[in-house]
């Protein structure tokens, strides 16, 4: 009896240390955690629970029956987080580089089944070689199956990704199938093909963090919607992160208690400036409106012309998508569209309320917009919000411009509630370039062209750069001050807690990818 107990242990002692003392050490001296070291930090307190501990490999090829190691560089399970089930994976580098065996993606597979079945978010910690290289296609299929499943857990279950060594090849398409990928700095790199490969086909030299290092991927490509300076940030933002989520997509978005205080923020009042062409930062906005502290930038570095987050307002959780005056005017274009509208379908999938913060003075324009599909992407935006059936509330703090005035989550695409700032203008461009179009001949023909150029400017601007135009017409519901913003919103949310909206029948839509 105390045999089979000893077996046990013993079996269990040798599946803990992976690759054994020499690799884990090798991994410490990368500045690496191991897998088990990253679920501590992770999960709550001793609440990871393993499942598949004694998995191994099924392969004989290349001598590969006589390196069986348990686990087989993937450590799979259960846990909470902020005291909610999370379901986990986390690969081990220092079983065959966490290299992606059959057996080790059944490992993974049957983690994510559960997830789904159970409604569940699921968190992956990607470190891996990829495909293992003596399997063959066994390998090859293994990814598919995974990627089959992020598929269909898609909208059902958050899912996030975490980058914490390499992430190459095929590899990189689980991830970039999840809701969100985190990064770390320096120690982490997703490419389809790697430097040497590059320099083959391309004869371009680029290094490993050049060509899919955690910044090229937080600010040029976008593929990572967070990057960090080590490990254990990152493993703690993901607890934050999920902190706004629901488990799944049957769930109302969490709320945490919340004791009234007077909610009037005369700051908000001193925000804009006073000339409309000045820059402000929308982030002083948000973070007087959103309960204190509580905004979570997503995608900070990237596309920082529209703003994006989750936060909490009277205790319950919102997604805030705002136009930024401060990066290029706060203007729209692909990147902004796609990262909008992409965040937009998240908090939709997990019915996040959406509050949206307008001030755009239109779409960039220019060959390289128009070149790189600013149609096809500013639609995506488009659609995200139209299709949203989400509580969706706008305030306009300043410019409402032309398509970009329809497309920012106006009143006409399903928008609840659209709130305007006295300082708000709502026309189809700015005075300025209105005069020069509509008034042409008569500046034309003036004596003194200048005077009548800001003579028909202040026509225009009269006339539109306001909000009362809209607000006669209904598509603004009330004309409020700034200061009023945040007690307004709160009631508001509140009002529309318990929306329904009836989409017609469909498989589903055609979003323009
Ligand atoms: C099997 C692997 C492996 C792999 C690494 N190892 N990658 N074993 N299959 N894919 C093993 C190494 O043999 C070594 O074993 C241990 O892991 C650590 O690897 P090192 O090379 O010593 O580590 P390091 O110097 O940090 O380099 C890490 C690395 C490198 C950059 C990831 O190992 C590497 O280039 N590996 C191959 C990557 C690759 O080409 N993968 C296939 C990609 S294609 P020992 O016993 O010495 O400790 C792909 C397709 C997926 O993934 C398609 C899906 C559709």
């Amino acid at each position: 009896m105390s045999n089979s107990r000893d077996i046990l242990i013993q079996k269990r002692h040798e599946s803990k240390l992976g690759g054994g003392e020499k690799r884990i050490e090798s991994q410490h001296a990368k500045g690496k955690l191991t897998a088990r070291e990253r679920l501590d930090i992770l999960l709550d307190e001793g609440s990871f629970q393993e499942i598949g501990a004694f998995v191994t490999h099924r392969s004989s090829d290349f001598g590969m029956d006589k390196q069986k190691l348990l686990g087989d560089g993937v450590v799979t399970g259960y846990g909470t987080i902020n005291g909610k089930l999370v379901y986990v994976f986390s690969q081990d580098f220092t079983v065959f580089g966490g290299s992606l065996s059959e057996t080790h993606a059944d490992k993974i597979c049957k983690i994510m089944d559960m997830a789904l079945k159970n409604g569940a978010p699921l968190v992956g910690l990607n470190d891996s070689g990829g495909a293992r290289i003596q399997e063959g296609v066994v390998s090859l299929g293994g990814y598919a199956d995974i990627f089959y499943r992020n598929v269909q857990a898609s909208g059902v279950i958050p899912q996030i990704s975490a980058i914490m060594g390499p992430c190459a090849g095929g590899a990189v398409y689980s991830p970039a199938l999840t809701d969100f990928i985190t990064m770390v700095e320096n120690t982490s790199y997703m490419f389809v093909t790697g430097p040497n490969v590059v320099k083959t086909v391309t004869n371009e030299d680029v290094s490993s963090e050049d060509l899919g290092g955690a910044s090229v991927h937080g600010t040029k490509s976008g593929v990572a919607h967070f990057t960090e300076p080590n490990e254990v940030v990152c493993l703690k933002n993901i607890r934050q992160l999920l902190s706004y989520m629901p488990s799944n997509c049957e769930e109302n978005a969490p709320s945490l208690p919340y004791q009234k205080v007077n909610e009037i923020r005369e700051v908000l009042s001193s925000i804009i400036p006073e000339n409309p062409n000045q820059p402000y930062d929308i982030k002083d906005v948000i973070q007087q409106v959103a309960d204190e502290g509580s905004f979570f930038e997503v995608h900070k570095n990237f596309a920082e012309n529209i703003v994006v987050g989750f936060a909490r307002l009277g205790g319950r959780s919102i997604g805030i998508v705002a136009n930024q005056p401060a990066n290029l005017a706060g203007v729209l274009d692909v990147n902004s569209s796609q990262k909008g509208g992409r965040f937009v379908r998240f908090c939709d999938a997990f019915n996040i309320p959406l509050l949206v913060f307008e001030d755009v003075p239109g779409f960039l324009p220019g060959t390289d917009q128009e070149w790189n599909a600013i149609i096809t992407n500013g639609a995506k935006l488009l659609y995200a919000f139209s299709e949203a059936t989400v509580p969706r509330i706008t305030v306009i703090t300043r410019k409402a411009y032309g398509g970009a005035y329809d497309v920012m989550n106006s009143k006409h695409i399903g928008a609840d509630l659209n709130f305007a700032w006295p300082t708000a203008e709502i026309a189809v461009m700015g005075a300025k370039g209105a005069a020069e179009i509509i008034f042409k001949r008569e500046i034309d023909s003036a004596e003194n062209k200048e005077l009548a150029w800001k003579e028909k400017e202040k026509e225009y601007s009269d006339l539109f750069a306001n909000p009362y135009r809209a607000a006669e017409r209904g598509f603004i519901d009330e004309v409020i001050l700034p200061e009023e913003t945040r007690d307004r919103l709160i009631k508001a949310f509140k009002m529309l807690e318990n929306k329904v909206v009836n989409i017609p029948k469909k498989k589903h839509g055609n979003i323009p990818l």
